[in-house]
């Protein structure tokens, strides 16, 4: 009879963890621009797919939605003489079925992918995705029906930056300044007569590979008291084509490096002291590409 409270316990436990609602798995859908683009022109086309890249074997539904409304459930999402009114943010979630109650789980939801249907006569291509620094770069001054092109001017925040008669405006190698709003005009001939046309900004995104770091202090003050703990805390980004690439963490006081924390992006310190007032930074290297970013340097003061 001893163990019968234990056993009572643990069936009520169950009964709490069945009463939850379900949670999604958590793996996430993707969206993919299977034909077309995703900026393009009315009465063009365009196929975006869904799927679950960390579990493509499941036997998924995929359902669509546009700013949380629901649309089809269908795996390809097409766009067939696209209209205007199309144009928009959509994202795509992964449900299947299991044996076991509660026989259905969602997958977590896409990233929203941007549609943009253009109902004018220009229209500028941009990379889809966010580009890295040394990277290279086509901007392509789209006109519909394809006229031959007399010139075309290339802006970038509204500045000209650019003219040539190729629709094609070419990077050889990106730098953080190339971010920013790029439109186009193109100037054509048709029947003898002259036409011109300009496109809607496009927004380039371009990322360092390895983002300089922020040292940040947690709890968030340059002030404690002594005896409290302070979490020193180094964030980064590395945004690298490949993975398997590491970074490496270093904290440094008053320009002297800290204990071992190296591979670890935080440095604590349990109980400070008044010895630990001063000046800190932190370091992040990625040793197989060569790359090295400073933070700058973070005051702490530490009160009696
Ligand atoms: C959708 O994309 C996935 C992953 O890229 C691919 O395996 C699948 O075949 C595509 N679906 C269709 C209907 O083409
Ligand atoms: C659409 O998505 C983009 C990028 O994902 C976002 O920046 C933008 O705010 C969204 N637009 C709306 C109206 O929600």
């Amino acid at each position: 009879m001893d163990f019968l409270p234990g056993s009572v316990a643990v069936l009520a436990l169950f009964a709490i963890v069945k009463s939850q609602d379900p949670t999604p798995l958590p793996v996430l859908a993707k969206i993919t621009v299977q034909t077309g683009e995703a900026r393009l022109f009315s009465e063009e086309d365009v196929q975006l797919n869904c799927s679950i890249p960390d579990d493509p074997g499941a036997n998924w539904k995929y359902h669509w939605f546009q700013y949380g409304k629901r649309l089809k459930t269908t795996e390809v999402y097409s766009f067939k003489n696209a209209a205007v009114q199309q144009s928009g943010n959509y994202t795509c979630q992964g449900e299947k079925d299991i044996e076991a109650w509660p026989y259905s789980l969602n997958s977590l939801p896409s990233e929203p992918i941007t549609v943009h249907v253009d109902g004018g006569w220009a229209l500028l291509r941009v990379p889809a995705e966010p580009v890295l620094i040394e990277e290279s770069m086509t901007l392509t001054c789209r006109v519909r029906d394809e006229p031959v092109l007399v010139d075309v001017i290339f802006y970038k925040d509204d500045v000209e930056i650019y003219k040539s008669k190729s629709k094609d405006l070419v990077f050889k190698s990106l730098t953080l300044k190339d971010q920013g709003f790029y439109s186009c005009r193109a100037t054509w001939t048709q029947r003898f007569e002259f036409h011109s046309a300009q496109s809607q900004p496009a927004f380039v995104t371009v990322l360092d590979k390895l983002v300089t770091p922020v040292l940040k202090l947690e709890p968030k003050k340059s002030s404690v008291k002594r005896g409290d703990s302070v979490v020193l805390r180094c964030v980064t980004q590395l945004n690298a084509r490949e993975k398997g690439h590491s970074i490496d963490y270093y904290f440094f006081k008053d320009e002297e490096r800290l204990g071992p924390s190296s591979s670890h992006e935080a440095y604590t310190i349990q109980r400070a002291e008044e010895n630990d007032a001063g000046f800190y930074t932190c370091k992040v290297r990625v040793r197989t590409l060569h790359l090295e970013k400073w933070s700058d340097r973070v005051e702490l003061r530490v009160r009696k």
